[in-house]
């Protein structure tokens, strides 16, 4: 994929491309980030534009993402709701068009599901937290990928997020466990298959993050933040530097594998 003859004009001529800041771990790069209008997403949107990145924000509400990422120089916002992969393409479009190249992805959305006995749980529950967390997250993946491939010289870092729930028992419904340690089997089978492109592919296993995912419930969130040794949540920055790191060369020797950053929930 090159770039369109208006585009090239626009970078050349110093426009709002060559405005973005020359220094920092991501200075000239440009990363898409699903999941951006809060949380850890958001959080990430903010540690990549203030590293030098061009970043297309997407999250299922425009207006909303808008609005949460109108601080940050070099974010622009679109809304995508990665179940359906023909939008999930679409921003991805999108981002090649904004900036002309694609050097991160980062996949920060998901969605905990519903609260509930394992028995009273509806084909739907179960379904509703795949199609987001594993499936909306191949899409975005496989778009990537094509993306990433194309560009000359192609190469690029992909950093997608599971969760500590994948590594460990952990009080939340089957289904999203299950949906997590899928992003991790999806992140090795990929890392492995596209490495040859010089496109690495990591994932980040955060513990318990104070966004509004966390049970707000106090009881129940202290049981959970308590799973840790350091016995707290994690900001949602904490998470947000390591998905930095993973997706700046600082990080050129990793690929498939899984940072926890989990408060020593998990050692290993
Ligand atoms: N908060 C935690 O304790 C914790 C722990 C481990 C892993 N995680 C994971 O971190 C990631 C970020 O979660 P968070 O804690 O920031 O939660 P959050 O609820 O603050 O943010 C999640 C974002 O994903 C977006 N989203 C949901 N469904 C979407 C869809 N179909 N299309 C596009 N966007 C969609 C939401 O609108 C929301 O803005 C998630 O994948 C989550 O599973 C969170």
């Amino acid at each position: 994929m090159s770039a369109s003859p208006g585009d090239r004009r626009r970078r050349s001529a110093g426009g709002r491309y060559a405005r973005q800041s020359p220094v920092g771990r991501l200075a000239g790069k440009a990363a898409l980030i699903t999941g951006a209008a809060s949380g850890i997403g958001l959080a990430t949107v903010r540690r990549f534009t203030e590293e030098g990145a061009r970043v297309l924000a997407v999250d299922l509400d425009a207006g909303r993402t808008a609005h949460a990422v109108a601080g940050y120089r070099g974010a622009v916002a679109v809304g995508t709701d990665i179940r359906d992969s023909s939008q999930v393409d679409a921003a991805y479009d999108r981002a090649f068009t904004e900036f002309g190249r694609l050097d991160t992805a980062v996949n920060a959305a998901g969605v905990s599901g519903a609260q509930a006995d394992l028995c009273d749980l509806t084909d739907e529950d179960f379904a509703d937290v795949v199609a987001v967390n594993l499936a909306g997250t191949f899409y975005s993946v496989r778009a990537a990928v094509r993306l990433m491939r194309r560009m000359s010289p192609a190469g690029g870092s992909i950093v997608n997020v599971s969760s500590v729930g994948a590594l460990a028992n952990f009080p939340l419904p089957a289904m999203y466990p299950a949906s997590k340690a899928g992003v991790l089997g999806l992140t090795r089978a990929v890392a492995a298959l596209v490495a040859s492109d010089g496109i690495r592919v990591n994932a980040v296993a955060p513990g318990a993050t104070d966004t509004p995912m966390l049970p707000q419930d106090e009881p129940v969130r202290r049981a959970v933040v308590d799973l840790g040794v350091l016995r707290r949540a994690a900001s949602a920055e904490e998470i947000a530097h390591t998905i930095l790191f993973l997706a700046s060369d600082e990080s050129a020797f990793y690929t498939g594998q899984t940072l926890s950053p989990n408060g020593g929930y998990v050692m290993h």
